[in-house]
């Protein structure tokens, strides 16, 4: 009998699946050979504070641990957010990872002729969570300078639109939008949602939490996957008024995020030393890197996050050269307003010097890829 082929959702039919260019198989093959520094992901190079090791190991040598489900709706953590960020444990909602509460955010709250307006280029998980839903996006690109002018957001907001996206510092541009700013939309546009999403936080210290308690349209959504070094586990949260919580726990699993994650969470959170010290290391690095490569005469974007835009000639070659030598990188240059762009990620002040002598060696073989 002929094999049945199903086809997918219409609404799907135009989304190719993700091709993540993911350099952790080359990396599991080149073990012990070089210095391999995997800087395409925003994640961090740093492992996780040692406390979240042993919090993680000493919950697995209790008999009963993983055979159990996890504690419902997460409510430690929820308590542990709350102590830590203000506001009571039910104005957050634990998820698998930023990526999942995006996910969530649409779901709840979006009607199917609902528009959605996206500051671009972005996150572009996000963009295919919207199509997944079907809904109508509306793309405003950031400018030439990588900046955006708020008035451009009002203007394109129209009866039609239910929620504007921004993430803040957003990745790739590394554009941070300031807090007057975004509480004037809200104030403006009290019927439309506000999903900003603050995956690179605690890399800018600059957050709107302070604007949850005045504003009902207002949803964050936060990561442990880049400070705090939890990307494996995939654990993030959102933040807004009680209400809005309550519809989304409509769709929520209770069971939604493994019992390790929350732990882990847990305990990073705790850990604010930890937390700082890898701040500080990035941030020295940025400034160090921005400082040789301007030197070097190679243009370099430094971004309130934990990651840098580098500019080149030939951004695939470069791309392809930095392969070679175990530096995995990110081209960005096929995204509007980034024409020659690579981005790439940074840890401590040696992983930095590695990266400018790679940079400087390719410059001198291939000079062309800078001039
Ligand atoms: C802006 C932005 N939002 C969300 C995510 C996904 O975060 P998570 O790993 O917590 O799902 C990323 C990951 O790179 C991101 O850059």
């Amino acid at each position: 009998m002929a094999k049945q082929i199903f086809k997918p959702a219409k609404r799907i039919e135009f989304i190719n699946p993700y091709n993540p260019a993911d350099s952790l198989w080359k990396i599991k093959k080149a073990k012990g050979k070089k210095q391999i520094l995997k800087l395409d992901w925003n994640e961090s190079p740093f492992p996780p504070s040692k406390n979240v090791i042993n919090a993680i190991k000493e919950f697995l040598s209790k008999k009963n641990n993983i055979n159990w489900y996890p504690e419902t709706f997460s409510l430690e953590l929820r308590r542990e957010l709350s102590k830590h960020f203000g506001l009571k444990a039910d104005n957050y909602l634990v998820t698998n990872g930023c990526d999942d509460g995006l996910d969530f955010a649409l779901r709840a709250f979006l009607n199917p002729k609902d528009e959605v307006i996206i500051l671009s280029p972005t996150y572009t998980n996000f963009e295919i969570y919207v199509q997944t839903l079907g809904n109508k996006i509306k793309n405003i690109t950031y400018d030439n300078s990588l900046l955006i002018n708020i008035q451009r957001i009002e203007k394109s907001i129209s009866k039609k639109t239910k929620l504007v996206y921004i993430a803040n510092p957003n990745n790739p541009t590394g554009t941070l939008i300031n807090k007057q700013d975004i509480n004037r939309l809200l104030k403006k546009f009290p019927h439309v949602l506000f999903l900003i999403d603050e995956t690179y936080y605690d890399f800018s210290n600059i957050t709107v939490i302070g604007l949850i308690k005045s504003h009902s349209n207002l949803i964050i959504a936060r990561s442990f996957s880049k400070a705090y070094a939890l990307a494996g586990l995939r654990v993030g949260y959102l933040i807004s008024q009680k209400e809005n919580i309550d519809s989304l726990l409509r769709i929520y699993n209770a069971r939604n995020v493994n019992v390790i994650a929350q732990i882990a969470a847990i305990h990073a959170l705790r850990d604010k030393q930890y937390l700082k010290n890898c701040l500080n290391k990035i941030k020295a690095s940025m400034d160090f890197l921005v400082k040789e490569l301007n030197k070097l005469k190679i243009k370099v974007i430094a971004t309130p996050t934990n990651f840098i835009l580098v500019k080149s000639n030939n951004p695939k070659k470069l791309v392809r050269l930095l392969d070679k030598e175990f530096l995995f990188v990110r081209d960005k240059s096929d995204m509007p307003q980034l024409k020659g762009f690579i981005r790439l990620n940074l840890g401590d002040i040696k992983m930095a010097k590695h990266i400018l002598k790679l940079l400087r060696n390719i410059k001198k073989k291939h000079s062309t890829l800078f001039a």
